[in-house]
């Protein structure tokens, strides 16, 4: 069986067929490594892995992220356990809502994620598709005087306030382990520390920025969310039940499209912890 990899028409992703990812051998992780680093992100259609293998694979890249304790994966999910589907009056949902939003995955935290892995096992008609940006074609692409001012600049992120911007109010010691320390602070500009690719670093998370002004460091904020995420950077998937994503998180934000909530999505999402000299906060080191 050979890989066949196929360029998604964004800056960033590929869409690789022709592997299994429950059988891989070490000559076809080494090739997917390259891959993952080269593109970002990988789409591998109709793998259908349950959570052992997913987090199996995960695993090939880090350490895995606990999100929730004695859980090495998490279901995305609008179905209640019991069977239920759950509205947007839901805390759970409310959370969800938030991945609604670009971003890239624990920032928040004083050790940022180094990856992610999400499979789809049940997915609405329509809707429901998650979009990846290319934070590092986005920097490229930006003009040398704007380089030279992010260059020293670092932003504070914090979950709390990424939720309260859109209305939740998340309890201390809320599920997932939700970051209740002082904000984490991150470059604006991230070198990537496998490739030594520059790339931006921000997403909803990001709110502060240390010698600026409240507005002005939210106006830069948006602004550059909003050139990360337009044409060419930005790839689409709309998932089939078996498909499996891994993106890099060090240089890529991502989010979730809406859907009829009347509809069932379940999806399984394994993290991969950052490197501690890589990923590490700058106040946390
Ligand atoms: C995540 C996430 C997006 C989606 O799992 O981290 O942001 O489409 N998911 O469910
Ligand atoms: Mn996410």
């Amino acid at each position: 069986m050979d890989m066949t990899i196929e360029r998604t028409g964004a800056t960033l992703g590929a869409i690789v067929n022709g592997v299994r990812l429950s059988e891989i051998d070490t000559s076809a992780l080494v090739r997917i490594k390259e891959l993952f680093l080269e593109h970002a992100l990988l789409i591998f259609p109709g793998q259908f892995l349950d959570a052992r293998a997913q987090e199996a694979f995960a695993k090939n890249f880090g350490a895995i992220e606990v999100l929730v304790e004695n859980m090495k994966s998490i279901p995305i999910s609008n179905k209640a356990e019991n069977g239920r589907l759950m509205d947007s009056k839901d805390e759970q949902m409310k959370l969800l809502k938030g991945n609604e939003g670009w971003h890239t995955d624990s920032s928040y935290m004083p050790r940022a994620a180094k990856a992610s892995v999400l499979s789809a096992h049940v997915v609405p008609p329509e809707g429901g598709e998650t979009q990846w940006a290319d934070a590092r074609a986005a920097y490229d692409s930006l003009e040398a005087s704007t380089k030279n001012r992010l260059k020293d600049l670092r932003a504070q992120h914090n979950y709390f306030r990424s939720q309260a911007k859109i209305g939740h109010k998340v309890a201390v010691g809320a599920a997932y382990g939700f970051f209740e320390g002082k904000s984490p602070e991150y470059p604006l500009v991230k070198i990537h520390p496998e490739t030594g690719r520059p790339a931006l670093y921000v997403g909803r998370h990001a709110c502060e920025i240390p010698g600026m002004e409240s507005q002005d460091a939210e106006n830069l904020l948006v602004q550059l969310n909003t050139h990360i995420t337009q044409e060419p950077y930005v790839w689409s998937h709309k998932w089939a039940p078996g498909d499996v994503a891994i993106w890099d998180n060090r240089c890529v934000l991502h989010r979730a499209r809406p859907y009829d909530q009347s509809q069932e999505r379940l999806m399984m999402h394994t993290r991969i912890r950052g490197e501690r000299e890589s990923e590490t906060a700058i106040n946390y080191r």
